[in-house]
């Protein structure tokens, strides 16, 4: 019997690339997709060396057929995806007044257009197998509005939202929905949100990728709804959700400034 198969995408670096190393160390073949051929090609070297069968798909899924490509990759492919991550995201710290909106809305696209339209093509095969589900990465940025990355924040509470609905619309299929929620972590993604000045990075211990990904992946495989790694990270969020919204978020705006 062949191995199962993840789709990891955003796998080129950071979470993503430690949540190809998690999954290929349980026994999967991975697919890799993200913008960077070369980035997702060494990635894949070094996940042969796991003794993982990997397939290396380049695709920038900020675009309108972004997704569609990626669909049809693994299509002319044969793949069957066993296990979808819908990792690749970013952010970007920035009032909304003063924002590149086109920036915004190819962050709509990649946070959640995209991940929605790689769930709806994948879970109908995933259900008919009565095995397998989808990883999204969300944040803990997903509990709370965000002023200054207004649209990452809001991204993320889609992409928890979405995939609560999800485990239990999935309750009984055999298939399984999990909502990663990361606080921060000590990726590429500081330098794409372009935030390294802020307070919150400031202030904030960071997690590594790989510590991150094996809580992901623990969740996922005991059919858990959501998980938030590190302790500091849970409490922040339950005091988040204790707090009046109005302190919340003028601490938020006050941590997310340069
Ligand atoms: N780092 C944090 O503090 C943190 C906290 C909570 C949640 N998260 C979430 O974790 C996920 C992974 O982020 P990370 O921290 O690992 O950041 P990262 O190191 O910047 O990785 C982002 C990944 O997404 C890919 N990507 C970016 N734009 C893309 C596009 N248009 N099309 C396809 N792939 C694209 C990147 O590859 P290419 O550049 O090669 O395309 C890279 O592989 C994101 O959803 C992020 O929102 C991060």
């Amino acid at each position: 019997m062949s191995a199962p198969l993840a789709l990891v995408t955003g796998a080129s670096g950071g979470i993503g690339e430690a949540l190809a190393f998690e999954f290929a160390r349980h026994g999967y073949d991975i697919a890799l997709a993200a913008r960077s051929a070369d980035r997702l090609a060494d990635v894949a070297a070094r996940l042969a060396g796991e003794g993982a069968k990997t397939h290396v798909l380049p695709v920038d899924l900020a675009v309108p057929d972004g997704a569609k490509k990626l669909l049809k990759a693994v299509d002319d492919l044969h793949l069957e995806v066993d296990v979808l991550v819908n990792n690749a995201g970013f952010g970007d710290m920035d009032p909304v007044a003063e924002a590149d909106c086109g920036r915004l809305v190819s962050m709509v696209d990649l946070n959640i257009r995209s991940l929605t339209e790689l769930t709806c093509a994948l879970l109908p095969e995933m259900t008919a197998r009565r095995r397998g589900g989808v990883i999204n990465v969300a944040s803990t940025a997903a509990f709370m509005p965000g002023p200054n990355m207004a649209v990452y924040y809001a991204s993320k509470a889609y992409v928890l939202s979405f995939t609560q609905a999800l485990y239990t619309e999935l309750k009984d299929t055999g298939v399984t929905a999990c909502a990663l929620c990361p606080g921060p972590v000590k990726s590429g993604f500081q330098d794409a949100a372009a935030m390294k000045g802020s307070l919150l990075l400031k202030l904030s211990p960071m997690m590594t990728p790989t510590k991150v990904a094996s809580a992901g992946y623990r969740a996922f495989a005991k059919g858990k709804r959501e998980t938030i790694p590190g302790l500091s990270n849970k409490m922040m969020v339950v005091s988040a959700q204790l707090s009046p919204k109005a302190m919340i978020m003028a601490l938020v705006k006050r941590l997310q400034t340069q």
